[in-house]
């Protein structure tokens, strides 16, 4: 059986990522494809405890730039083995809602840490398995900021430490993800995610389509 193929999606607040891997999902389905559909971090029972302490347990106000790159990619390594591999060795299509960028572009450009020690924790955390396509959904950051703060609003008993950084933080997160497309274009494809659901739908299929056997 051949590999199957591992496809990431990656942005700031606001791009429409879980709407287009639904509807991403539904049509690679429709054409007799096996899909998962993941998200970071979580995505394995303990990856969704380790998701609740970053994201909004009453503890993580404390929680320091090395902790939460550890726990970040703690549960990226229980994802890899035992949902990732598994499922490409299969031969399924694995749609992951953030990845490996997210930690370079948060923890290495938004918390400001040493970038090579950055990608060393990344690369123990993955080993070989690597996206075959990244689909950055960009949007400019006052639409991110928009969006974040209509769900502070229609959710505020559920807090979220990482809504809470300040705009200076979520501009270096953006100019991280730039660097990335900047340096690996051939994988880590920006689509431009302020056009309607239909239109990015287009070019997010126009870019799965070009890797399908
Ligand atoms: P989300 O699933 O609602 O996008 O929340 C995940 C949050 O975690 C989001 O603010 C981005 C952040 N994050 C990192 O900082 N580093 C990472 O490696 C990943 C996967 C997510």
């Amino acid at each position: 059986m051949s590999r199957g193929l591992f496809i990431t999606f990656e942005g700031t607040e606001g791009g429409g990522k879980s709407t287009q891997i639904k509807l991403l999902a539904e049509r690679l389905r429709a054409e007799g494809r096996e899909v998962i559909e993941l998200r970071e971090p979580g995505g394995t029972p303990i990856g969704e405890e380790i998701r609740h302490l970053l994201k909004h347990s009453e503890a993580n106000g404390a929680m320091t730039a090395e902790t939460e790159l550890l726990l970040m990619c703690a549960s990226r390594a229980q994802l890899v083995r035992e949902v990732i591999r598994p499922a490409l060795a299969a031969g399924k299509i694995v749609l992951c809602d953030r990845f490996s960028d997210s930690t370079t572009a948060y923890q290495g450009h938004g918390r400001q840490m040493d970038l090579a020690r950055v990608r060393e924790v990344i690369e123990l955390a993955v080993g070989d398995t690597r996206p075959d396509l990244t689909l950055f959904l960009h949007v400019p950051i006052e639409v991110s900021e928009q969006r974040r703060r209509a769900r502070e609003q229609a959710q505020p008993q559920l807090r979220d430490r990482f809504e809470e950084a300040d705009r200076a933080f979520f501009e270096r997160v953006e100019q991280g993800f730039q660097t990335i497309a900047c340096a690996e274009p051939e994988r880590f494809v920006t689509v431009d995610a302020t056009s309607s659901i239909e239109a990015v739908q287009v070019s997010v299929w126009h870019q799965v389509a070009a890797k399908l056997s």
